[in-house]
């Protein structure tokens, strides 16, 4: 969602801030917006679309003073307008705020503020942040802060700077992390937001307040107490953001598949016996997550039971109030997140937590609420995904999936770092890449894509259904192949485009007569799969695995490509799609 940013310290500050905006670009990217305060008074620069352009256009990396705060706006409230963008100020225009989240009672604060002769000048809940600090502003800003906050109901992590040079933020269900530097401190929702400057956090708990004024840095709970958050030295490598050679992120990421794969597969081995032995002894066993996430969730299932014959649930973590209602003090959840920010994960267990579940997580930013609030995690190691789209993350989930299951099946699978995906990941990347390119370019004209595949081939068809979703704008839905009778045939006519995943495992016969039947109705198939078949139109090869259940996180390459083609094909842009942010931390 939104990404924030303050600094104060004894740089240029508004530099500092665009090239922060930037790196968190990933989390919104329709608004852009910087407050400086210089000289005691305060100068706001903003307007719609993104970083690199907003800031052309209005200099904002011009603007003089040592102390500023910036925002990318992903909207929730009102309109994408350059009135809607962060940050926002009140009447008298000497306090600035930029905002993170959803104030859920704006509405009543609104009126209340407006019958009090306050004028608004967006259309946000946000907006209401910067009233109530304008109104409870005194000689104290802590006060100013805590007052504002009791009115607040909602989440939200916000950061105002004040005409006289104050900076103060607030978390409470959004993440806000100080770092601390040799010459200033950032106010930032993501560690990249400053990581190039510093690898010191403070990592803020829920309802902690922090006030920078000229000599010092305090946190304080929502009711004024000073509390003591350790300082974190974060890894550097997490700040290794940049797209290299490529020409986007997206596919820089699915290239960096060809070790980040590997790299998950090789993990800490005391973290993953614990995390084990905590799965090992749980009574029952949930697995949750949101988009890409889920869909791991549905293959850990599937070989959790095959292999390890421990029975789990999955759950989405949206759905996670019905799903996890027989949860108890038993059972483990597991949580699988690329960010470990999405709201509706944390929320999910928080859900858990209340009943005296255990929390295990699967994560790729380690430094995240989820990784940080779990009783044990393991980490994807794929470094910075910014792509919006997850890629490598994915495959870094599967590639734990599949090692904690073969650890808990006395070593059935091999699925360490030298596991047979390891390479076959590797190779298809190589593989598939001219054909898919072309093939692409081909279909540019397609709006309409099946996706079929049976047993743990169906997540791969959801998953891969979503990335032409999300990147090409194609209506792209997976359907496991054996319902395609109950229903989806009725949609399959001349040039329907279906893609058939079928490699040459236990469901590929049955896979090969459902091709027949789509093309018996004019269909146009597209076989992926290591045994060709002459009922495809087209076919993409995939290397042969001896152990078939690793076919998942290999086929699933050749997707995330013809998505990424099919969008420069489509002329989208396919780091930043339109609607949707990388983190969503808001229900
Ligand atoms: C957003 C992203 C998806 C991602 C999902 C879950 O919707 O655009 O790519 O799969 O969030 O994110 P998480 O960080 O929890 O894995």
């Amino acid at each position: 969602m939104c990404s924030i940013i303050g600094y104060k310290g004894r740089q240029s500050a508004a530099p500092i801030i665009v090239d922060s905006l930037k790196r968190m670009e990933y989390r919104g990217y329709d608004s852009v917006g910087v407050a400086m305060i210089k000289d005691g008074s305060l100068m706001v620069r903003k307007g719609t679309g993104k970083v690199a352009e907003v800031n052309q256009n209005l200099g904002i990396s011009d603007m003089s003073g040592l102390i500023g705060i910036g925002h990318t706006r992903w909207a929730t409230h009102g309109g994408v307008t350059d009135s809607n963008a962060h940050p926002h100020s009140a009447c008298k225009n000497n306090i600035a705020v930029v905002h993170n989240g959803i104030i859920e009672n704006y509405k009543e604060l609104k009126e209340e503020l407006i019958a009090q002769g306050h004028v608004f000048s967006s259309e946000t809940d946000s907006e209401v942040i910067a009233h109530l600090l304008e109104i409870h502003h005194g000689s104290d800003v802590k006060k100013t802060v805590i007052q504002t906050c009791k009115r607040l109901r909602g989440s939200y992590a916000f950061v105002a700077a004040f005409q006289d040079g104050t900076i103060a933020g607030a978390r409470y269900e959004e993440p806000l992390i100080i770092g601390v530097g040799n010459d200033g401190y950032f106010v930032s929702s993501d560690v990249l937001g400053f990581l190039q400057h510093t690898d010191k956090a403070i990592f803020l708990d829920n309802c902690d307040i922090a006030v920078i004024d000229n000599t010092k840095m305090e946190i304080f709970d929502f009711d004024g107490v000073p509390v003591a958050r350790p300082i974190t030295q974060v890894a550097w490598e997490l700040g290794e953001a940049d797209k290299g050679k490529y020409a986007q992120y997206t596919l820089k990421e699915i290239n960096d598949q060809r070790l980040t794969i590997a790299n998950a597969a090789r993990q800490d081995k005391s973290a993953m016996a614990k995390f084990c032995e905590i799965l090992g002894n749980a009574k029952s066993v949930y697995i949750t997550g949101s988009g890409t996430s889920y869909h791991s969730a549905l293959i850990f299932k599937q070989i959790l039971a095959r292999f390890a014959k421990v029975r789990a649930e999955t759950v989405m973590s949206s759905e996670a109030q019905d799903g996890l209602a027989a949860i108890d003090s038993d059972s483990v959840v597991i949580a699988i997140s690329q960010s470990g920010e999405t709201a509706d994960v944390l929320a999910a267990i928080k859900t858990a937590r209340a009943q005296g579940a255990k929390v295990l997580a699967i994560v790729n930013v380690t430094t995240s609420s989820l990784a940080r609030s779990s009783d044990c995690f393991l980490s994807t190691n794929c470094g910075p995904e910014i792509g919006v789209a997850a890629t490598k993350s994915f495959t870094g989930q599967l590639a734990l999936a599949y090692a904690v299951t073969d650890r808990l099946a006395g070593g059935a699978l091999k699925a360490g770092e030298q596991a047979e995906f390891v390479a076959a990941a590797e190779k298809v990347i190589s593989m598939c890449q001219p054909a898919i390119e072309k093939m692409a370019g081909e279909l540019s004209d397609v709006n309409d894509i099946y996706l079929l595949g049976r047993s743990a081939h169906y997540p791969i068809a959801l998953e891969g259904a979503l990335k032409l979703k999300e990147l090409a704008y194609v209506h792209a839905e997976g359907v496991a192949a054996g319902e395609l009778k109950h229903g989806p045939l009725a949609l399959m006519e001349k040039n329907t485009l279906v893609v058939m995943l079928s490699p040459d495992d236990a469901t590929h016969s049955d896979s090969i007569s459902n091709a027949h039947e789509i093309k018996a109705r004019g269909a146009t198939v597209i076989g992926i799969s290591d045994a060709k078949d002459e009922i495809y139109d087209h076919f993409i090869e995939i290397p042969h695995m001896e152990q078939e259940a690793f076919y998942p996180i290999v086929e699933v390459i050749p997707l995330q490509m013809l998505a990424y083609y099919l969008a420069l094909a489509k002329n989208a842009d396919p780091d930043y799609p339109r609607n949707l942010a990388k983190s969503v931390t808001v229900k």
